[in-house]
Order: C-alpha cells, then sequence, then structure tokens
C-alpha cells in the first residue's frame, strides 16, 4: 500500500521563523505527513524568509507597507495563497489581524501557535504577563484559527514550570523548544486527518507521540498526556 501524499503547507509569518523552521525539520523525515511548499511574510526583512529559501523553498515576501489599506494586502496574500494552492496553512509568528472572510476561507484547515495556555493571555507580551499574574505553569498552544484573535479550538498544548528568578526572556527561551515540539506535533496531527475541527471543537484521535526526557508536558487529546 502506497503512502498517503504529504499535505501542503503554507507558513504565514512576519519574524525570525524559528517555529518555521521546526516544522520544515519535522518534514525532512519522509513519513511526516506535510511538506512546506512556501513561506509567505508581511515583512520583506523576516529572517524567516532567509531560513526558507537557503532551505530551497519558495519564499515570498508581500510588504504591508506598499498597500493602501489592510484589506488590499489581505487580498495579496489571499491572491498568493490561492497560487500555491495549500492543503493547510500554518500561521508562525504572524503579526497581521485577519478579516473573517480571510479565516472562513481557510476554516479547518489554518492553524497557529501561541505562546501562552489558551484561553489565558491572548495578545502579546505573554511571558511578562504571565510572571506578573505569579503563574506557577506557562505553556504554548496550538488552535484552529477562526475570527477571533487567539480563540480557535485547541488542538494541542505543551506547557512547563515557571521557575524561581525567571525572566520574560528566560521563559521565552524554554517555550520556544517546547513550541517548535508541540507545533511539529501539531501539524502532524492535523496533516493525518486524526484533529480535525468540528463545530466550535477540535476533534482528535489517540496520537502516537513518543515519550522524550519529560521536562514538557504534551496534551494533545481527551485526556492523554506524554512527557516530551
Ligand atoms: C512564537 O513565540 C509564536 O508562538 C508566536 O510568535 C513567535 C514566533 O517566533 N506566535 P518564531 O518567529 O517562530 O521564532
Amino acid at each position: 500500500m502506497s503512502a498517503a501524499p504529504r499535505k501542503r503547507v503554507a507558513v504565514l509569518l512576519s519574524g525570525r521563523g524559528s517555529n518555521m523552521a521546526a516544522l520544515l525539520d519535522a518534514a525532512k523525515d519522509p513519513a511526516y505527513p506535510a511538506e512546506i511548499a512556501a513561506v509567505l511574510s508581511n515583512r520583506p526583512d523576516a529572517g524567516g524568509l532567509d531560513t526558507a529559501r537557503a532551505a530551497g523553498i519558495e519564499a515570498v515576501a508581500i510588504d504591508h507597507k506598499l498597500f493602501a489599506s489592510r484589506a488590499a494586502h489581505e487580498a495579496a496574500v489571499a491572491a498568493e495563497l490561492t497560487r500555491i494552492a495549500p492543503d493547510i496553512v500554518c500561521l508562525a509568528g504572524y503579526m497581521r489581524l485577519l478579516s473573517q472572510d480571510f479565516t472562513d476561507r481557510f476554516r479547518g484547515r489554518m492553524i497557529n501557535i501561541h505562546p501562552s495556555l489558551l484561553p489565558l493571555f491572548p495578545g502579546l507580551h505573554t511571558h511578562e504577563r504571565v510572571l506578573a499574574a505569579g503563574m506557577r505553569v506557562h505553556g504554548c498552544t496550538v488552535h484552529f484559527v477562526t475570527e477571533v484573535m487567539d480563540e480557535g479550538p485547541i488542538i494541542a498544548q505543551a506547557a512547563i514550570a515557571v521557575l524561581p528568578g525567571d525572566t520574560p526572556d528566560a521563559l521565552a527561551a524554554r517555550l520556544i523548544r517546547a513550541e517548535h515540539r508541540l507545533y511539529a506535533e501539531a501539524l502532524r496531527l492535523v496533516a493525518s486527518g486524526r484533529a480535525r475541527m468540528s463545530g466550535d471543537r477540535a476533534v482528535l484521535s489517540a496520537p502516537e507521540t513518543q515519550s522524550g526526557p519529560g521536562d514538557i508536558l504534551l496534551a494533545s487529546d481527551a485526556g492523554r498526556i506524554v512527557a516530551l
């Protein structure tokens, strides 16, 4: 029996693109169910574009500053996505608000990674806010994208401990490692069809996640928690 064709993924980003690089890395495994077809950025100077090009991936800048309106820029991004024809769109540090037209177009096929345990701390500066709130755990979330920013059905979350003396930078540096693991696992679930959006919920079937050293906890389906 031949393997199912890999899902084509377009990644939208605005910055350094370390999550995108983690997805690229995961996709090096021929058994991984997704491949990165193209990377788009609203910022021509985004480091993620260079990383993608160096890996031989098509990398396109659509500079939002060159457009008269938010809607005109978004239309250009949408047109580019129509050309690329991805099965799945991954937002990876894409710092643009999306219209409902755009999110509807990719409903159930667009996912985002956010650096907090949603629904806590949507928006920016999550590490500072976690510390200010005196949280003992922090984490990251991959969710299906809906019209409300940083909302939408949760596919998977990873948690890390907040340690005494943590600064926002220290916390960010530890969390980003969890993000990379989480995003690769969550995209695996979506691309393989084991996570899908049904109404306002993400429905998951059992993952085949392997356990690792245990400093990161990943919860990606009903009640199952594994140590990464
Ligand atoms: C990550 O913290 C991600 O969770 C957030 O934006 C940041 C992007 O980092 N949405 P990178 O560009 O992937 O390194």
